[in-house]
């Protein structure tokens, strides 16, 4: 068998899509303009890069859009100075604090700062409490992106063995949150492996759906894939960089060959990777309607 590639670029642009004419009418009907911040601190390239990605397309699909870009010796209490304000503002709706913060800095303060109402990223604790009681305001981006590249292919979750590998608050932790829950597009009996786990393989290889999100090129090869799975790559693996300086990507599956295993399976690039902007977009639109009153 080899694999059906799972098009992220193409169902992302199908969801931004529906979000345009969504904003237009938000627009249109009630003079609502979502508003997203992005607040970087330090250079690092890869991060400019992201917040760049998210700054156009906010921009692409009409959302008011402010860029914070802090120098990386930048203090605690400024950045929380910053969040109060940003929080007080109505014509932001979303805060984005792009991680990973510079080392002097408290991640975990910083994250809880935020008003959980604006909180776009899902990671505030709030979020990730209602996430698990099955009540969200909003699903983190990345595991929500998974979710949809998942039912926008017809993939069956209900009653499907998932198992995750990697059990990060980013991506492992909610994404298995999701899957569990007794919903549409859920109800998975889900597995989570990780560093400690003493056979991984002896789980991937009974799953209907598997996704990956280690950390580390290779960390599922063929043999550890049961023929027909459907296989999520979450991996974003820089592995050098070209003559004229673009960074190589690969993800954390063995794709040559695991295509020849699975029935469907997500490339890197253009697999998970363009979802997470789009859900970023969906949130900040969510946390307009939420503040106005509209749902
Ligand atoms: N750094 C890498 N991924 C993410 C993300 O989803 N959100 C934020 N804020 N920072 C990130």
């Amino acid at each position: 068998m080899t694999a059906q590639i799972i098009n992220g670029n193409e169902i992302a642009k199908q969801i931004r899509q529906e979000l345009k004419e969504e904003i237009a009418k938000l627009k249109e009907k009630h003079n609502l303009i979502p508003g997203l911040v992005t607040v970087l601190v330090g250079a690092d390239p890869a991060s400019q890069v992201y917040v760049g990605q998210k700054e156009k397309t906010s921009r692409d699909l009409g959302i008011y859009s402010e860029r914070h870009d802090l120098p990386a010796d930048t203090t605690q209490k400024k950045l929380l100075t910053l969040i109060d304000k940003l929080n007080k503002d109505p014509r932001i709706h979303g805060i984005l604090v792009q991680l990973p913060l510079p080392k002097h800095l408290n991640e975990s303060e910083v994250l809880y700062a935020i008003n959980p109402k604006k909180d776009v990223d899902g990671f505030h604790p709030v979020n990730l409490g209602k996430l698990m009681i099955g009540e969200p305001d909003y699903l983190p981006c990345t595991p929500h992106g998974i979710q949809q590249l998942l039912i926008r292919s017809g993939v069956k979750i209900e009653g499907a063995e998932v198992v995750v590998v990697g059990r990060s608050n980013i991506v492992g932790k909610p994404i298995a949150n999701i899957l569990l829950q007794k919903k549409e597009g859920a109800n998975a009996t889900v597995t989570v492996c990780h560093t400690a786990t003493r056979d991984i393989s002896f789980h991937t290889r009974r799953a209907d759906i598997i996704i990956v999100a280690a950390g580390r090129p290779k960390a599922l090869t063929a043999d550890m894939v049961k023929e027909g799975a459907v296989v999520i790559d979450v991996g974003v693996n820089q592995v050098g960089t070209t003559a004229d300086g673009k960074r190589i990507l690969v993800g954390d599956v063995d794709f040559d060959a695991v295509k020849e295993k699975a029935k469907a399976i997500t490339p890197v690039p253009g697999g998970v990777g363009p979802m997470t902007i789009t859900m970023l977009m969906l949130n900040t639109v969510r946390a307009a309607k939420l503040a106005a009153g509209l749902t």
